[in-house]
């Protein structure tokens, strides 16, 4: 095990979760919800990374949601921050020693269909990385060609999708397109990305999902749409806007995702 997973496991006694989730902006609040919680700070886990973005904490609080064992990792480090696709691997290199295969990210994104406005969620059925960077790279082992035409996992997306008609929910499919940030995108880049075929854009998780795939972890995402994407609106884009926005969605994917885990939907 890795010094952080070693702590982790010793911190976390008898908790066994054997799922995790990353929470994005307006996810938060789930924290708050966790049973017989315990919660470490990112700066008590070697490698983790301390976020400085307003609006993401960093700590892990791991306890009972809907009755189940899970970790939550609340507050992520953003490529933009660092200038580092793999900033998240440490935290990632934890989860499989402590028992941990299955993986939902969360985040807030901008969309691009107008039949999908602020406080949507989309579940994520596939990315385009459009960054130009890659968390695999300078990584030797041959497991660096991880393969993606799956890296959404389908028993998972069917989870949400099953939780999501559960609870009278609306959740839209979509493709995620991963920008570097941190300047939001032009209104030309958002043309662009249309054609291109996303569905929504954002600064984060899409180098989450292949170091996961790398991991060998099943994974899942899903967007809070927070806005339209730039120029689809006459208003400029701000992170204010963002914080706004996100736990009115957040609340949305809070309820799908504590109900997928209260009837064992992530198996
Ligand atoms: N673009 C990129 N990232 C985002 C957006 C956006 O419009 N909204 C929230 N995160």
């Amino acid at each position: 095990m890795n010094a952080a997973a070693d702590i982790l496991a010793s911190r976390l006694g008898e908790r066994k979760p054997g799922i995790a989730i990353v929470l994005g902006s307006g996810l938060g609040p789930l924290a708050d919800e966790v049973e017989n919680p315990v919660r470490i700070p990112y700066g008590d886990l070697p490698g983790f990374p301390v976020s400085g973005v307003s609006g993401h904490a960093g700590e892990v609080v791991a306890g009972t949601l809907g009755g189940r064992s899970v970790l939550l990792l609340a507050g992520r480090a953003h490529y933009y921050e660092h200038g580092d696709a793999a900033v998240m691997r440490p935290v990632l290199e934890t989860l499989a020693p402590l028992g941990i295969d299955r993986l939902i990210l969360t985040n807030a994104a901008g969309s691009l269909r107008e039949d999908m406005p602020p406080g949507s969620v989309m579940l994520v059925t596939d990315h385009i990385n459009f960054s130009g960077a890659n968390p695999l790279v300078g990584e030797r082992s041959e497991q660096r060609f991880v393969g993606l035409t799956e890296a959404y996992d389908a028993g998972l997306c069917h989870a949400i999708e099953a939780s999501a008609r559960a609870t009278g929910t609306p959740l839209t499919k979509g493709v995620y397109m991963w920008f570097s940030g941190p300047s939001f995108e032009t209104p030309a880049e958002i043309r662009m990305a249309r054609i291109m075929g996303a569905d929504a854009v954002g600064m984060s998780t899409v180098p989450e999902v292949i170091l996961a795939r790398f991991l060998g972890l099943r994974v899942a995402a899903c967007s809070v749409v927070t806005n339209l994407g730039a120029g689809m609106t006459g208003s400029e884009l701000s992170h204010e806007e963002t914080k706004e926005m996100a736990p009115i969605g957040g609340a949305r994917l809070a309820t799908i995702l504590k109900r997928a885990l209260a009837e064992e939907l992530f198996s």
